[in-house]
């Protein structure tokens, strides 16, 4: 029964009730958490992992990590001053002997919670590169929580259009109010007589997001083969050294229609197929350099999932016929751009999805961008750890209803 309450989120861990006051009270951010002590030896060294945060929460002091399962609640300022001396690493020996030693069993929690973690001091090497894979050592701090608290999985925070502040703040302008002094006026300058606009112009002009599909009429294997060669088909690859030095690192590029920074091209096209003619119902990796689609073993109820929360995001009465993930291989932009990566593969999407948009309309398909993910949901459906690689984005993409030839 607690099991059961505990995987639906409905229960908190109250930590050191015994001298009748919570020090801290644990707040589950994911259904799979369950609070675990390991046992941790007296000559352990532990330090406090840099993706750990304290901050102020309404009235509340709350400790968190885009690594952890859970938050802590800290009810007790002593146990706050306690971590604070854990930005160095400590031997557990010695934390014991000083004052407001929190306890073991806080500790081996906050280091299952990867809050704290357990280092070899003689190993050397550095902090960040002994916190976990190469690929969480890219990462910088600001990029995980970005990433880890903007998209769904990893928190319990509530998401979406909430409008928190309808009703104490009053909605922002949908036109900038405009700039005071003289203006040049283009309109006499910029025909919109339907002769002079472009084929891309008036693609530009039809293209809009489509909700709802045509059960009746999937999208074909062909189209699918079409619209992917067309916006993400690897055109051209090549070699290049980072500078003209003998050792320097070769780097290899890939380049596909859309522009991405640095000509990075991390993102990756997954496609939960609902509906598509030639093609079974399930889930594929996009392999954009073969021009291949390769099935990858998703659970049923994992895919219905991915279906339910799209068919919610857009306010549709049933799914897309085709619902593409963009993932993007975090790495890949992080290796050569640190603090700025996360922003850029944003930027990237943006680049992909607008692609697709517009293909799809010249194609007479639909499509709808789609501002959420679940990242926790893809780790399950994929197999990849959250922070080797993700979903950033994701695109409806089918025969809308009311397509052309109706
Ligand atoms: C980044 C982004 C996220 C979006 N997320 C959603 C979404 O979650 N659900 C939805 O129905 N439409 C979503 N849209 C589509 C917008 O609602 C749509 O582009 C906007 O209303 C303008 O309409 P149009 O695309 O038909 O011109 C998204 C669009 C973008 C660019």
């Amino acid at each position: 029964m607690v099991r059961r309450l505990a995987q639906h989120g409905l229960l908190e861990y109250r930590f050191g009730a015994v001298r009748k006051k919570d020090d801290v009270i644990i707040e589950p951010q994911m259904a799979i958490y369950w609070p675990r002590t390991l046992k941790l030896s007296p000559g352990a060294t532990l330090v406090l992992s840099r993706f750990a945060y304290l901050r102020r929460r309404g009235n509340e002091m709350i400790l968190e990590s885009p690594l952890a399962g859970a938050l802590v609640r800290i009810c007790d300022p002593r146990i706050a001053t306690a971590l604070a001396a854990l930005c160095t690493p400590q031997k557990i020996s010695g934390l014991r002997r000083q004052r407001g030693f929190p306890g073991l069993e806080l500790l081996a929690l906050l280091v299952d919670c990867k809050i704290l973690l357990k280092v070899d001091v003689a190993s050397g090497g550095g902090l960040r590169l002994s916190e976990g894979d190469e690929n969480l050592a890219l990462w910088d701090f600001h990029d995980l929580a970005f990433h880890a608290r903007s998209t769904e999985g990893r928190h319990a925070n509530p998401s979406g259009g909430l409008y928190p502040y309808a009703g104490v703040i009053s909605p922002p302008p949908a036109v900038r109010p405009r700039w005071p002094g003289k203006t040049i006026d283009l309109r006499a300058l910029s025909s919109t007589r339907s002769e002079t606009i472009s084929p891309f112009a008036r693609i530009l002009s039809e293209r809009h997001s489509t909700r709802d599909f045509d059960d009746k009429r999937p999208i074909t294997l062909g189209e699918v083969a079409r619209f992917l060669g067309a916006t993400a088909r690897v055109r051209r690859k090549w070699k290049s050294k980072l500078d003209l030095t003998e050792d320097a690192p070769e780097v290899a590029y890939a380049a596909r229609p859309y522009p991405s920074g640095g000509s990075a091209y991390e993102l990756e096209l997954y496609l939960a197929v609902a509906s598509c003619e030639g093609l079974a119902s399930g889930f594929y990796h996009y392999d954009a350099d073969r021009h291949a689609l390769v099935p990858i073993a998703a659970r049923q109820h994992e895919l219905k999932t991915l279906f339910a929360a799209a068919e919610f995001a857009m306010d549709a009465a049933a799914p897309p016929q085709i619902l593409i993930t963009v993932a993007a291989r975090f790495a890949r932009v992080s290796w050569k751009y640190g603090s700025i990566a996360y922003s850029l593969i944003l930027k990237d999407v943006g680049a992909v999805i607008q692609t697709m948009y517009l293909m799809a309309t010249d194609m007479g398909l639909g499509g709808c961008a789609i501002g959420t993910n679940n990242i926790d949901l893809f780790a399950n459906m994929t197999g990849i750890e959250f922070h080797v690689e993700g979903p950033v984005g994701q695109f409806a993409l089918g025969r809308g209803r009311n397509a052309v030839g109706d």
